[in-house]
């Protein structure tokens, strides 16, 4: 259940607006609810990596919908966070193929290596440890999603290790 708890208004810059706007014109006339799922991608990059309540009663005014509206689609897609998240949310899919493949070795590797239980980010706001069902790469498996990239394949402590490094690498330069 989502609670509901407003704090300060957010809104778009003028230029995101007009961004938010081209998406919402690509859709016919009386269809603007289409646009729900590019604009809630673009509250999510533009407000801190997450969609709280204020971003979302946002968006529900852009569109002309009711917030409830709005909060079904993005409490329902594992790929919007409703809370402050890390930098890399290291979402580690967790259904059957995966499941045989190391899925639960995979989460308990990570939770030991980055400190974390699931749902919790790291202290120095690297990393968020979520678990996910299936993300359409049933034959990679272990796999997991971190932004719009796929990590396969991950069943050594070496291969974990080197995605890590490499995030972190990613996070500095
Ligand atoms: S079961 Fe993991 S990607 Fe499908």
């Amino acid at each position: 259940m989502l609670a509901v708890r407003r704090g300060k208004k957010v809104e778009f810059s003028p230029e995101v607006l007009e961004q938010a706007q081209q998406i919402i014109r690509r859709y016919p006339e009386g269809q603007q609810k289409s646009a729900l799922i590019p604009l809630l991608h673009l509250a999510q990059e533009q407000f801190g990596g997450y969609l709280s309540v204020e971003a979302m009663d946002y968006i529900a005014e852009l569109l002309h919908l009711k917030p409830i509206e709005v909060y079904e689609v993005a409490t329902f897609y594992s790929m919007f966070h409703l809370k402050p998240v890390g930098r890399y949310v290291l979402e580690v899919c967790h259904t059957g193929p995966c499941e045989i493949k190391g899925a639960e070795w995979l989460i308990q590797t990570l939770k030991k290596k980055l400190g974390i239980q699931e749902g919790e980010t790291t202290a120095d706001g690297l990393f968020t440890l979520r678990r996910v069902e299936c993300l359409a790469a049933c034959g990679y498996a272990p796999m997991l999603q971190c932004g719009e990239r796929y990590y396969e394949f991950l069943d050594t402590e070496e291969k974990v290790d080197a995605l890590l490094e490499q995030l972190r690498q990613n996070a500095i330069t």
